[in-house]
Parts: C-alpha cells; sequence; structure tokens
C-alpha cells in the first residue's frame, strides 16, 4: 500500500473549526439513509452458540441460525463460549497499543507490498479517498505465516493475547461452521476440514473520533473475502452498519457477544445460498472506537468454488479459482461494496 499517515495524530490535531483533508471526505456518507435504531422493525438476529450444542434445543437454534444465513447474512452470536479473560486481555493489549506514541508504533509498520503489521489495506492509489481509521493486520493461521517481528512487543502482553484470542476465536469458527455446513446439506468437514488447513487472518480497526463524523467513514462499504468473519466491538461503541434493503442498519453493539457475517467465499461455496453482506463503520464526534475482525478462509493452496453437492440443481452461479489469486485479486482491489463477488459471478 501507498503510505498514508495516521489518523489518530490527524484526528488529534483537528478543531472543529478545522477542514478535514478531501482525501477523507465521503460526500455519499451523509446522504444515504440510515435506519435509526429503535424504528427497525426488525434487528440482525441473535444466536446462542450455547443452545446450538444443546441436545434439547440446537434444532430449534440450528434452523434460526440458518434463516441467519440466508436471509440476513449477519447475526450476533452470544454465549459463544470465547472466555472472558482471553476478550478482556486483547481489549486491553489493543487499547495500550494505540495509545503509544507514534514512533512505538511505526517499529511494527506494515513492509511495503505486505500485510502484516500496523498500516492500511486497499490503499491503491493517490486518488481514491480514504477511511477513518488506523489498523493493524496479522495473519494468524496457518501458523507458519505469522510475522511475529512485528506482532507487538509493547504493550509486553500482546502476542500471548493475539495468540490466545485466535486460537480460541479459530475453534469456535471450526464449530460454527460444521453447524453452517450441516445446514447447508453437506459434510462438516467438507468447510470445516478445509478450515482446519484453512487460513485465519485478524485485523484490528481503531476509529479516532472525527469532529465532523458525517462526512467520513471509517471503513468503506464492502462484503468480506472470508468465509466466515467474527467481529468484537471492542469497547461497545457502535460504528458497524449493514446494508438492509438498501438502507444502512446499525448493528447495536451486545457487550462480548460476536458479530458473525457471511464471507464471500461462502456465498461462492455454497452457490449463492448464503449472501455475504455489505457493511460499513461509521465514526463519531466524541469516541475512539475499536474493533476486532477475525477472517476465517480457505486452505491457502486450495479453491473457492461453487461446492459440487450445491449445484446440482442447477448451475454454477461463481467461478472457482484458487486461493491465492483469489486474496490477491481482492487485495489490490479497492473496497467497494460487493463489486469484487459481482467480478467472479458466471
Ligand atoms: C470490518 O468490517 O472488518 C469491521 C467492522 C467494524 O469495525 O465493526
Ligand atoms: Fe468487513
Amino acid at each position: 500500500s501507498l503510505p498514508v499517515d495516521s489518523v489518530q495524530v490527524l484526528a488529534s490535531s483537528l478543531t472543529t473549526s478545522d477542514h478535514i483533508p478531501t482525501r477523507y471526505i465521503r460526500p455519499e456518507a451523509e446522504s444515504e439513509p440510515v435506519i435509526i435504531p429503535g424504528d427497525a422493525e426488525e434487528d440482525v438476529p441473535v444466536i446462542d452458540f450455547h443452545k446450538l450444542l444443546d441436545h434439547e434445543l440446537s434444532k430449534a437454534e440450528s434452523s434460526k441460525l440458518h434463516l441467519a444465513c440466508q436471509n440476513w447474512g449477519f447475526f450476533q452470536l452470544i454465549n459463544h463460549g470465547v472466555s472472558e479473560e482471553v476478550i478482556q486481555k486483547m481489549m486491553f493489549v489493543i487499547e495500550e497499543f494505540f495509545k503509544l506514541p507514534s514512533d512505538e508504533k511505526m517499529l511494527v509498520k506494515q513492509r511495503p507490498g505486505q500485510v502484516d503489521g500496523y498500516g492500511q489495506l486497499f490503499v491503491i492509489s493517490e486518488e481514491q479517498k480514504l477511511d477513518w481509521a488506523d489498523i493493524l493486520v496479522y495473519r494468524t493461521w496457518p501458523l507458519h505465516l505469522r510475522k511475529i517481528g512485528l506482532w507487538p512487543t509493547n504493550p509486553s502482553s500482546f502476542r500471548d493475547a493475539l495468540d490466545e484470542y485466535s486460537m480460541e476465536v479459530k475453534r469456535l469458527a471450526n464449530c460454527l461452521l460444521g453447524l453452517m455446513a450441516t445446514n447447508l446439506g453437506v459434510d462438516p468437514p467438507e468447510i470445516t476440514a478445509n478450515l482446519e488447513n484453512g487460513s485465519q487472518s485478524v485485523r484490528i480497526n481503531c476509529y479516532p473520533p472525527c469532529p465532523e463524523d458525517n462526512k467520513v467513514l471509517g471503513l468503506s462499504p464492502h462484503s468480506d473475502a472470508s468465509i466466515l468473519t467474527l467481529v468484537l466491538q471492542v469497547n461497545d461503541v457502535p460504528g458497524l452498519q449493514i446494508k438492509r434493503n438498501d438502507k444502512w442498519l446499525p448493528v447495536k453493539p451486545l457487550p462480548g457477544a460476536f458479530v458473525a457475517n457471511v464471507g464471500d467465499a461462502l456465498e461462492i461455496i455454497s452457490n449463492g445460498k448464503y449472501k455475504s453482506i455489505e457493511h460499513r463503520a461509521v465514526t463519531n464526534t466524541q469516541k475512539e472506537r475499536f474493533s476486532i475482525a477475525v477472517f476465517h478462509g480457505p486452505e491457502r493452496n486450495g479453491t473457492v468454488g461453487p461446492h459440487p453437492e450445491l449445484v446440482l440443481q442447477g448451475e454454477p452461479l461463481y467461478k472457482s479459482m484458487d486461493f491465492e489469486s483469489y486474496m490477491k485479486l481482492y487485495l489490490t482491489s479497492k473496497l467497494d461494496g460487493k463489486s469484487f463477488l459481482g467480478r467472479l459471478k458466471l
């Protein structure tokens, strides 16, 4: 990516009378309708992971999960079993890291053309609009892809925290994907085995407050390249919005819950049965917001394509392509709604 200045530094230098650099101004952000929380007739479904595993309750909860994947592409996951301690530790190291002076953060700056570290993603030109956020990105699975040298050592528990967090979230994702595969009518190992060899990466977002919050976007509208993403809205500050019936619907942070979403790869694998959903993040004038998105994808040297058993009745709706090329295409594109997936449609 191109070198882009830290938004935290920019934000802290702005007073209300200052103008925000034009590279961050998004005229469309103001004009698109947002559903006022509480007005919505329906809310993002809440799935109880504990019930999914319960002998008596699993059937009903699994149907709920299936409907959520089909009709929403998004759901909140409660009682997920990821330990409170691991989550607290992760939240702590994130807040501590982003409090550090710039030169300290620069120690883990992304290397040119690489993904891991402190920096940005999806910046492909000098002209494009920029997101109001600073991020840390790490590949966490398979282990040999970890660029440990770029994992912060300040605070000193950072590496441990990320290791434990990513492993626990991975276990959860594996289990959830097994249930989703069953719901789709394919053998769980077909997707989960994939995932055991599969890939995981973590994106930690820091969205500084913005004096003119309705003029910028924390994260451009996009759908994820992953199979399944699990997002933690760390400090319970709202900001995530999903596209629903052509309007933006805010996803209210439920303390401790994961927001799960279907990614483009699962839309492809399920041949369109499950849909990835466009979402974005907005900022506010008062509070810094943090979120952690954990992406689970197919195995590195595998293929992303419609599952043969899910196209038997019809035609494949998407191209198949090897995962490396798939990811390369995603990472060298601008985040722009579902335009990436559109390019893979047959
Ligand atoms: C993401 O879409 O990767 C993160 C969304 C958020 O900040 O809640
Ligand atoms: Fe996302």
